[in-house]
């Protein structure tokens, strides 16, 4: 049930260099068709030295709103008018509001993870311990997220410990937050109710590695993994095997995109149809 584009049809967009492997035109196309919004959502391929002009295109042409891919979620910032704390405080833009010419980039990575995480699996995270596997821009995100949520300590385990440490700081003042190297990871794992991996490892197609030792996880710790190619990776599947809920990363790409529809609209986002959308795409490839 396609709508009519008409002279009132909103546009809206993502963009990134590539960009024709996304699902987001897919998923807030229906979005769109699910909750009667007259809107059209198309991808588009900007290259950095375009970023400029494209700005300027969506001021001129009146997109209402874009997100933002790799690799321009930290670049487009200077070209915004306002950034709302999520993204000044993650560095990363992936969302933008066009309020009549009027620019505001939000980040909405990590409190699309931390909302997939609690209707997922983990509805109560005040007080929680959680270890964060990585220390990358995607660690970042889930960090600023999980702090609004009140939990109870972060301990970020990263290969290279002064990267962990680094991020570690820059949070010291709002939660109660630690760095660690990996060889540490099995005294953390013992207190931990929730491990999250944010680092690359375990992803298409290195589909047989894993970021830790499974066998160091308690029965029924909750294991978290930002990756959704595959759907369930290699840790969840050995998590799940020693009795772990397990929690893959298609949530966080459908929630990231829900806050940004809702941002865009004001209507609650109908997430089990963005879901389904976007499973039927990964799953008839
Ligand atoms: P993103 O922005 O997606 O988080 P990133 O900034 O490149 O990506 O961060 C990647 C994270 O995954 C880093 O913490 C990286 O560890 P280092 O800081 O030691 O580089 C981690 N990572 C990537 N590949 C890894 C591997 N093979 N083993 C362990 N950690 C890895």
């Amino acid at each position: 049930m396609l709508q009519g584009v008409n002279s009132e049809t909103m546009l809206y967009t993502v963009i990134g260099d590539p960009i024709r492997q996304s699902k987001s035109p897919l998923m807030m196309n229906r979005a769109f068709r699910e909750t009667g919004t007259n809107g059209v959502y198309i991808a588009s391929h900007i290259r950095s030295a375009q970023l400029a002009d494209f700005v300027t295109s969506a001021r001129v042409l009146g997109i209402r709103g874009m997100n933002v891919t790799i690799p321009h979620k930290v670049n487009i910032m200077p070209f915004l008018d306002i950034l709302d704390e999520s993204a000044r405080v993650i560095g990363a833009v992936n969302t933008i509001v066009n309020d009549n010419g009027v620019l505001t980039g939000y980040n909405t990575d990590g409190i699309g993870y931390v909302r997939s995480l609690k209707e997922e699996v983990a509805p109560h995270l005040a007080g929680k311990n959680i270890v964060i596997v990585g220390a990358g821009g995607a660690a970042r995100g889930i960090i600023y997220a999980l702090i609004r949520e009140n939990v109870g300590s972060i301990v970020i385990a990263n290969r290279t410990l002064e990267k962990a440490e680094e991020l570690a700081m820059q949070f010291r003042a709002l939660a109660n937050i630690s760095a660690i190297a990996m060889n540490e990871f099995a005294t953390v794992c013992a207190h931990a109710d929730i491990v999250i991996n944010t680092t690359s490892v375990g992803m298409f197609p290195q589909v047989d590695e894993t970021p830790f030792d499974v066998t160091l996880l308690r029965e029924g710790t909750i294991v978290s993994d930002l990756i959704y190619n595959p759907l369930k990776t290699r840790v969840l599947e050995l998590a799940e095997q020693r009795g772990c809920p397990i929690h893959g990363g298609l949530g966080m790409f459908i929630y990231q995109g829900a806050f940004a529809f809702e941002y865009w609209t004001g209507k609650p986002a109908p997430t089990v149809a963005m879901r389904e959308e976007v499973l039927a795409a990964l799953t008839t490839l």
